[in-house]
């Protein structure tokens, strides 16, 4: 039994990255929770949890696919909703529609660009596939993409490979990723002469794995060549603005980190490059060539998803980035490291985790264990809702906290994978 002060050792040493990982014993988490106890934080947090309405007979850990949203951010929809609904050519579009050009300002200052190359979308693949889809390639012209690359994405470009005749270059890089600077380097070979675009993640759905983007930006333009960010994972999940990446286009989701209600996004594309990408809906007309707003030429939707964008922003930078980042960094700590120190030769994390590293995703493999046995047993044993990911490359369990977790609830999906990480004919009995 560790003493009290090897925990508390433990506990201080908890930023440090995968590789530096100290011998944390599984019930050392327990002495980080009386630590955050002590400090208030866990009040605090005790808040942020009871701004939503949840079913908590199930632990939600899969907020990577798709957050619910804060009570007050859904009320404010459903008001919209009904109100539209009285006499929805008045309220919806003369009423309501117009005060998207306000969600767009926030957005902007959020993002850290000009409101007028701030689209709203109704999530990351229309944002992304309007990259994909509204550039013009010549047949031959290749592109570049990572195998994990978002498969809604890949499809894209598997279209305009049978239609116009692309070239899809589709990278198949180590898990975990060797470096940033490995990352880079493959990129860098598989560029040649008729190379057109670059399309990555900026954060990784299947690994959390957070690629050096402003480096990639970097080496597509000093060859001319647009790189496509698909950000789904990144905004409002940790702090970084536009200017810190550099890029010139960047597509992402709101209904997951930025617990806007679900049907919400953003495209940001650079000013000069406007005119040149096309709207997916069409939009030829001469005034709209250099509006961002061509993006948002969608037809008939409701007002009110997109309009509550600005509370979810409002409760996000109430948080504040910077606080709301390490709090979800804190909660994965908590279980990967109990996983890590109690099987360091089983138990493998599929990408780096620490203070001031990635974000809430957590993907675990152990050998000898089916994740998708796993998430099975996890669900109707236990309760608990994680996502298997099992395909060719890895066999994994990704785990997603988001800031309405409690530790408790962090505490009895680590005891249940100690359960059957020692046991493993729990799951394969
Ligand atoms: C990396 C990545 N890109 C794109 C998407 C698509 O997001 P949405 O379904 O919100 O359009 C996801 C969704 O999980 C994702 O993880």
């Amino acid at each position: 039994m560790p003493s009290r002060r090897q925990f508390l050792r433990s506990a201080a040493l908890a930023g440090a990255a995968v590789p530096a990982l100290p011998a944390l014993r599984a019930d050392a988490f327990q002495v980080l929770a009386r630590a955050a106890q002590a400090t208030g934080e866990e009040d605090y947090w005790g808040e942020i949890q009871r701004a939503f309405d949840l079913d908590r007979t199930l632990i939600n850990l899969n907020n990577g696919g798709c957050s619910p949203a804060p009570t007050h951010v859904l009320e404010q929809m459903i008001r919209d909703l009904r109100f539209s609904n009285t006499l929805p050519v008045e309220h919806m579009w003369r009423v309501l529609e117009p005060r998207l050009e306000s969600v767009r300002r926030d957005l902007a200052r959020a993002f850290g660009c000009d409101a007028e190359e701030m689209a709203i979308t109704r999530n990351a693949s229309e944002s992304n596939l309007t990259m994909i889809m509204g550039t013009d390639f010549a047949r031959g012209d290749e592109i570049i993409v990572t195998t994990q690359n978002y498969p809604r994405m890949l499809s894209g470009w598997e279209q305009r490979v049978a239609r116009d005749g692309l070239v899809l270059r589709k990278l198949r890089l180590p898990t975990p990723v060797p470096s940033d600077a490995h990352f880079v380097q493959q990129i860098a070979g598989a560029i040649t002469p008729r190379t057109r675009a670059i399309e990555i993640m900026h954060v990784n759905n299947v690994t959390g794995y957070v690629a050096p983007v402003r480096q990639v930006v970097e080496l597509g333009r000093t060859h001319g060549i647009p790189v496509f960010v698909d950000g789904a994972h990144a905004f409002a999940h940790f702090p970084f603005t536009r200017d810190d990446l550099g890029c010139d286009y960047y597509g992402t989701s709101l209904h997951k980190w930025l617990l806007a209600p679900i049907g919400t996004g953003f495209l940001y594309v650079r000013k000069e490059r406007i005119p040149a990408l096309w709207p997916i809906m069409g939009g030829a007309e001469q005034r709209m060539r250099a509006d961002i707003r061509k993006y948002e030429e969608i037809g008939t939707h409701p007002a009110a998803n997109h309009n509550a964008i600005a509370v979810a922003l409002a409760f996000h930078e109430g948080i504040g980035a910077a606080r709301k980042a390490a709090r979800l960094r804190w909660l994965r700590d908590r279980w990967a490291r109990a996983l890590l120190a109690e099987a360091p030769d089983r138990v493998r994390l599929l990408a780096p985790i620490g203070e001031g590293v990635g974000g809430a995703i957590g993907v675990v493999t152990v050998a000898g264990l089916d994740m998708g046995k796993v998430y099975g047993w996890l669900r109707t044993k236990h309760g608990i809702v994680a996502t298997p990911l099992v395909n060719d490359e890895f066999n994994g369990l990704r785990v997603t906290p988001n800031v309405y977790t409690t530790p408790r609830e962090i505490d009895v999906f680590t005891e249940a994978m100690l359960a059957v990480i020692r046991k493993p004919e729990l799951v394969t009995a």
